[in-house]
């Protein structure tokens, strides 16, 4: 179909089209590896081995290239093999400048396996201001996580890169926070967006998956190489699960970002009974980079991502984390349903302590994924949590 330019309409409707054999509106899951060739290397049709590509993986492809204005989108079997296949596009002795707050699993795959493959990674907590003094003449790429996982902090992507440009650097934006219905890094100036599919794009907490968008001919060529030959690709079943998970993503989105807004709000007024020390939330008017919000964000919204530090240190967070009676205590994010975590203790653990403190992970920092469940019940779970952990690390609550 010809496809029109508003994003609800082509979450639904980008890489979805009747089944040419069956009519079937819904594509069916194909789950052949292999695919029959009239002659030798010559396929009946455009697939030969699922591996190199599949018609649910693609269909897939082209949905999530199409809601970040993308020409082209490759899957893989996570976020996390999505990073590793693009870091495996740089040479040896290639240097990286990153974000210091990002995502656990990605601060361990720089440190733990890049490094010992031959990159060099620079953090910084201030990406804009220190790329001058971190680049060097081997620098190829940045990375950058808005919001940062788990401290919200948000880099202004737009002047990153400008910046990047300016010394030819490759930079990447990790959007998994935020998905493309709130924020279009590419329009901002990024080569590559990054998602764990896992969280917001699929929405359901049901499927481990990753994907790349980009415009570049050269580096979709180079990438969709090594992802055929590393082979770290998602099923048909999760390609086709995650493809009918983003068609609801505009409504999962807003709904999930209305709903972190008034919590975000609910906690900020427990600064002043000493209940909450701080407030992480990009839809607040007091957030430091509320401006780069405004003009990077859909409508200015804040997401559905909120981290707090509560009032007692580590047995606070904890005594939060169990006190919950709607959000669930686990890791991850991005679902339907509402989620909380102490990510000193959990998804930032590998971290050393100080550095993680640097990056203002602390151990009474919570961070909420908010879902789309009823706003008023999240936050009256919220409060009566708030008012549980406070009374334990009181001594009142025995
Ligand atoms: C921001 C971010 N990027 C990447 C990843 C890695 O994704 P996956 O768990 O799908 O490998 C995560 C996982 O939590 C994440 O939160």
């Amino acid at each position: 179909m010809a496809l029109t330019t508003r994003f609800g309409t082509r979450a639904v409707h980008a890489g979805s089209s009747p089944d040419p054999h069956t009519g079937a509106v819904i594509s069916p899951i194909s789950l052949s590896t292999t695919f029959a060739q009239n002659s030798p290397a010559v396929p009946i049709g455009k697939y030969e081995y699922s591996r190199s590509s599949n018609p649910n993986r693609d269909e897939f492809e082209q949905a999530v290239a199409s809601l970040e204005g993308a020409k082209y989108g490759l899957a893989f079997s996570s976020g996390s093999a999505t990073t590793a296949t693009i870091l495996q596009s740089l040479s040896p002795g290639s240097h990286i400048i990153s974000g210091a707050d990002v995502y656990g699993g990605t601060h361990r795959y720089f440190t733990k396996v890049a490094q010992s493959h031959g990159l060099e990674i620079s953090f910084t907590t201030d990406l804009l201001n220190n790329i001058p003094t971190l680049v060097r003449s081997n620098t190829r790429l940045i990375w950058v996580e808005s919001p940062s996982n788990p401290t919200l902090s948000i880099t202004d992507i737009r002047a990153v890169a400008q910046v990047a440009k300016q010394r030819s650097l490759l930079l990447v934006v990790d959007n998994t926070f935020l998905s493309p219905y709130l924020q279009t890094p590419l329009a901002l100036g990024a080569d590559i967006v990054v998602h764990s599919v896992t969280k917001y794009i699929n929405g359901h907490s049901d499927v481990v998956m990753g994907v790349a968008v980009l415009n570049d001919d050269e580096i979709y060529r180079q990438l969709r190489f090594l992802q055929n030959a590393i082979g770290a690709v998602p099923s048909a079943f999760d390609s086709w699960l995650a493809h009918r998970g983003l068609k609801t993503l505009h409504l999962r989105s807003r709904a999930s970002s209305e709903n972190a807004q008034g919590i975000a709000e609910a906690l900020a007024n427990n600064i002043k009974t000493g209940k909450v020390l701080q407030v992480n939330y990009p839809g607040l008017e007091t957030h430091p980079n509320r401006r780069v919000v405004t003009q990077q964000h859909r409508d200015g919204l804040g997401g559905g991502m909120i981290s707090f530090r509560v009032a007692g240190g580590r047995r606070g967070a904890e005594a939060f984390c169990k006190s919950t009676k709607i959000f669930t205590l686990a890791e991850s994010l991005g679902g339907v349903e509402s989620l909380c975590e102490v990510p000193a203790l959990m998804t930032h653990a590998g971290i050393d302590a100080s550095e993680r403190e640097r990056a203002g992970v602390h151990d009474d920092l919570v961070r909420l994924s908010v879902g789309i469940e009823d706003g008023d019940d999240l936050v009256a779970d919220v409060l009566q949590a708030l008012d549980r952990a406070t009374a334990q690390v009181n001594g009142v609550d025995k």
